[in-house]
């Protein structure tokens, strides 16, 4: 669906350094990327503010063309046919809107019907299953500018589906949504991928968004990749394994356990940290022959860490 290969993009920006002297420099902001995305894949795309992530995606819907390095998107070139490009896939802006301010939701879904030339039956069924499916019916008919921020990205999804494009394209799509909107959208994009089988392709900045949605992770920083792989691997690249948080009879030392350290004590409750390789069972009934337990929970590393450490270059950046 997407083919990405040894792709650049540098911008030139002239910047004042004085009153009348400036300086020409030149930003990498995409800088050797590769990379390729099968049909019905769910592809997070991921990285620090600046990475990169915005430029690929313009490059990938043809508003921007690569300074070096290919570009295919649905097998078309997407800066050399980038109208017939836009009749096969979808896209949105988190951060602004493709609808006219000024009309009714139902027009502006109306406009954009003409502008893909949609078969107007085909519209009128596929406006009644979006509208079901992303709850538009209280606002049809209300000015797009009078919309809440959650109301108006659900538009923007409807108008970017219309032409029940293989493949979405969303740059930051659950940027400002409550946790509500956040869990319509993310539902909706969940059976969109599931039942039609759409390819979909999310930057976000959101970590709930990958860890409900994607099945695979795709980290740039400076233009690159640093991290390609399912969630399991992006875990497993933390450098700590899980915490077992154990709730003890009564407060006590810290427990004596080979091979497990503990991080913390408060009261009764112990959180150990058990390494990478550990079996939690074990520990478990290691830990039960010697002390008596009330309750346990087994925690995960935490992604969000994990991404952090990522981006400040804690982890070595490899392969997933
Ligand atoms: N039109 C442009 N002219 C000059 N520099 C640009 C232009 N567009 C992007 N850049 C620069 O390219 C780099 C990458 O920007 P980009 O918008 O792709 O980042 P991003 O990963 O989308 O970041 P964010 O998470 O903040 O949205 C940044 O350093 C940015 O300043
Ligand atoms: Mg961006």
């Amino acid at each position: 669906m997407i083919e990405v290969t040894d792709v650049a993009r540098t911008f030139t920006v002239r910047r004042r350094t004085g009153r009348f002297r400036r300086v020409r420099t030149t930003v990498r902001a995409v800088d050797g990327m590769s990379f390729t995305v099968p049909r019905g894949q769910f592809l997070g795309y991921l990285g620090p503010n600046g990475a990169g992530k915005s430029t690929t995606i313009k490059m990938l819907t043809g508003i921007l063309t690569p300074s070096a390095g290919s570009v295919r998107v649905c097998g078309l070139d997407p800066s050399r046919q980038r109208t017939t490009l836009a009749r096969r896939i979808g896209v949105v802006f988190g951060q602004r809107t493709t609808l006219w301010w000024d009309l009714p939701l139902r027009d502006s879904l109306a406009l954009v019907r003409r502008l893909y030339r949609v078969e107007s039956a085909a519209h009128r069924e596929r406006l009644d299953e979006l509208t079901a499916l992303l709850e538009l019916g209280p606002f049809l008919d209300t000015p797009v500018r009078q919309l809440s921020l959650g109301q108006r990205m659900r538009g923007d999804l409807a108008a970017a589906l219309l032409h029940a494009p293989e493949l979405l394209i969303l740059d930051e799509p659950t940027i400002g949504l409550d946790v509500v909107s956040k869990a319509t959208v993310r539902g909706f994009l969940e059976r969109l991928n599931t039942e039609r089988g759409t390819t979909i392709l999310l930057t976000t900045h959101d970590l709930g968004d990958i860890e409900r949605l994607c099945d695979r992770v795709l980290i740039v920083d400076r233009g690159r990749p640093v991290f390609d792989g399912d969630l399991p691997a992006l875990r497993a690249r933390a450098d700590t394994g899980r915490t077992l948080v154990v709730d003890l009879a009564e407060p006590g030392p810290p427990v004596d356990l080979g091979g497990v350290t503990v991080a913390r004590v408060a009261g009764p409750r112990q959180w150990l940290a058990l390494p990478p390789d550990a079996n939690p069972a074990a520990v478990i009934a290691a830990l039960s022959a010697r002390y008596e337990i009330r309750d346990l929970a087994l925690r995960e590393p935490d992604i969000e860490e994990v991404v952090a450490r990522l981006y400040q270059g804690v982890v070595s950046p490899a392969a997933g």
